[in-house]
């Protein structure tokens, strides 16, 4: 079994709990604060580790906001989860010009040794390789069209993860994506073109060592209990483990009294989880952001009645919501 670095989970049987925190949140408002150090065994930087943070130029690294927010998490006694070392989204526009694919390769290269390097023993798991598969592989051909693809292919994905594992040789490396829980073809495709990355790397005897389901979950969609555990054996099998690395209810479709609102994505957010622990190779679930007051689902999922949506286990008032009580219990 791969070190994950994080504390012993699997060891304790203990589920670990976690969030994301954004520094602007956690520079002003100390309930913010509190509620991490309350509830959290991890604390992942939602946005300082992202290229747009961290490259401001080429050539260039900044690594105070990353910092700041990593001595708050280890200052608290919490373990710390990298995201993400290759993705196509918060990019710094200076990446639009490389045009090359050796050009690609040596900047890809050079960030994860730099970064992965730097953290080495403070970060134990990284999201190496963050949507690389498309929305609609069918329709769009497998891999996403980004910077990284378009010069280096698929050859991006063991790039990263080769990189990755030589910095920081006993980080967990991770490859993390979105929409692998319905039973949605287009979300059967994502699951299979997963194991394909997965049994890629291994062919190559590239290290990769769990898959991150990000879990923004639309609470109108129903769950594929069966998709979902066929798919994880299938990780189970090639040796992996699994991490639940961005979760949120999109409840922008869900009626408008909160009752019912939070009733409802907390009886999501169980039966997703429950499918995944049943598995026994979960090690932890994040969610994105902890309360209601901060989230991205706000501006990117807007609810056609202008209410506000409720997306995670806290609400605006750090008020425990039935999500938390969830979380808690499959924790126990
Ligand atoms: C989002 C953050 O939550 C926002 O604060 C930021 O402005 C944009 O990115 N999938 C991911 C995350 O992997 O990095 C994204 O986070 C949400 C979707």
């Amino acid at each position: 079994m791969a070190a994950t670095g994080l504390p012993p989970a699997a060891a304790s049987g203990r589920l670990l709990y976690g969030a994301a925190a954004m520094k602007e949140n956690l520079a002003e408002d100390p309930l913010y604060r509190d509620a991490l150090v309350k509830h959290c065994d991890i604390i992942v930087p939602m946005n300082d580790l992202k290229w747009e943070a961290l490259r401001p130029a080429r050539g260039e690294f900044s690594f105070e906001d990353a910092d700041r927010t990593i001595s708050f998490a280890k200052g608290n006694g919490k373990a710390v989860r990298g995201h993400a070392l290759c993705w196509y989204g918060g990019m710094p526009a200076w990446t639009k010009t490389i045009s090359s694919r050796r050009e690609a390769e040596r900047e890809l290269v050079g960030h994860i040794e730099q970064v992965a390097g730097r953290y080495a023993g403070r970060i134990p798991s990284w999201d190496v390789v963050n949507e690389a598969i498309a929305h609609d592989p069918a329709k769009q051909g497998v891999w996403r069209d980004t910077v990284w693809s378009r010069h280096l292919g698929p050859d991006h994905i063991d790039i990263a993860f080769r990189a990755a594992a030589a910095a920081d040789p006993k980080a967990q490396l991770v490859y993390n994506d979105y929409d692998l829980e319905t039973n949605d073809p287009r979300e059967e495709r994502r699951r299979n073109e997963v194991l394909n990355l997965v049994r890629r790397l291994q062919d190559k005897k590239i290290p990769i060592h769990a898959i991150g389901f990000q879990a923004h979950l639309y609470a109108e969609r129903t769950l594929d209990p069966d998709g979902m555990q066929r798919f994880v054996e299938s990780l189970k099998a090639l040796g992996l483990r699994i991490l639940v690395t961005e979760l949120d209810v999109i409840d922008w479709r869900l009626p408008a009294a909160t009752a019912e609102r939070d009733r409802r994505a907390a009886q999501h957010v169980e039966t997703f989880i429950a499918v995944l622990t049943a598995t026994g190779v979960l090690e932890a679930v994040i969610t994105w952001g902890i309360t209601d007051r901060y989230s991205w689902v706000h501006e990117t999922f807007k609810r056609k009645d202008s209410a506000r949506s409720r997306p995670l286990p806290l609400d605006e008032a750090y008020r425990r919501k039935p999500m938390m009580d969830v979380i808690d219990r499959l924790r126990r």
